[in-house]
């Protein structure tokens, strides 16, 4: 395995909740690496660190004790700043709840990410849009989120998670609040999120689920219990160096400049 091929290297990683009597540990000595294009379901009993675990790995928490690489750049060296540009650029996250902005349309809730990102204010509506109609949800563009199923919603927030193109995706039981024609649906989004050569880490509490994964890890009192490959590193899915959505996005974005675009423009 080359370096370069390691996406997210956690070594000793610790996470501790108060002191004295009341210790407690979230994660212990937990070390974990991943290699781009994995797609890794995590299981294990409530309150055995999952999301603790994703939280750090989104730069959303600190461990207590331990180091963490992501892409060979040891996280707790970075600033706040950094940190914050990075999560805005390279990961993006879905939660059980959808955690959509209520008062916010589908669209703007799609753009969102891509504010903290800095793009254009072009860019960030084309390509919100394409995310959007690749998820058949264009026509649902100006809705607000109470006017959407719950699985519509989860689509959303998973075009949301995915607009700023991110190399890493976390999913904290992404389809525990979905029928299972939804949670098949937003599976097979991710099934090809993850063709496109994306690493991915989804808790989930549905063994079913596992079919999608390349690799499966049981946790348990905050530490790997079983950890296993379903697939060998050489057949994961290759990056896609520029994407094509992002590809797309570029080619509309001169046209816009050009003039061809302003049909989009006046729709608004
Ligand atoms: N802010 C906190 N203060 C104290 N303890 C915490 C805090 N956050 C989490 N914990 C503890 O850390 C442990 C791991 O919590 P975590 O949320 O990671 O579990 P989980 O595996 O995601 O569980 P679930 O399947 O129920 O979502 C739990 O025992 C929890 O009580
Ligand atoms: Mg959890």
């Amino acid at each position: 395995m080359s370096p370069q091929d390691v996406i997210i290297d956690m070594k000793g990683i610790t996470k501790r909740y108060g002191f004295g009597d009341t210790e407690s540990y979230a994660l212990r000595d937990f070390d974990l690496t991943v290699k781009r294009g994995e797609f890794i379901m995590i299981m294990g009993p409530s309150g055995c660190g999952k999301t603790t675990l994703l939280n750090i790995i989104g730069l959303l928490d600190k461990p207590s004790l331990g180091a963490y690489f992501l892409n060979g750049k040891e996280v707790g060296r970075m600033t706040e700043q950094r940190k914050a540009k990075v999560r805005a650029k390279k990961i993006g996250v879905i939660f059980q709840d959808f955690n959509l902005i209520s008062h916010l349309s589908v669209l703007d809730n799609v753009v969102l990410p891509m504010t903290y990102a800095g793009f254009t204010k072009t860019h960030r509506e084309l390509q919100a849009d394409k995310v959007l109609e690749k998820f058949h949800l264009q026509e649902k563009e100006y809705y607000m989120p109470y006017q959407l199923s719950g699985g519509q919603q989860q689509r959303v927030a998973i075009a949301r998670s995915l607009v700023t193109n991110p190399e890493i995706i976390l999913a904290d039981e992404p389809t525990g609040n979905l029928d299972s024609r939804s949670s098949r649906i937003v599976m097979e989004e991710l099934k090809e999120i993850h063709s496109e050569g994306n690493t991915i880490i989804m808790v989930t509490h549905n063994p079913a689920l596992t079919v999608y994964a390349t690799r499966v890890i049981n946790m348990l009192d905050g530490q790997i219990d079983t950890d296993i490959k379903t697939v060998e590193d050489d057949d994961l899915p290759q990056p896609v160096k520029i994407h094509f959505r992002q590809r797309n996005v570029l080619k509309e974005v001169k046209e816009a400049l050009s003039g061809k675009g302003e049909e989009k423009e006046e729709k608004k």
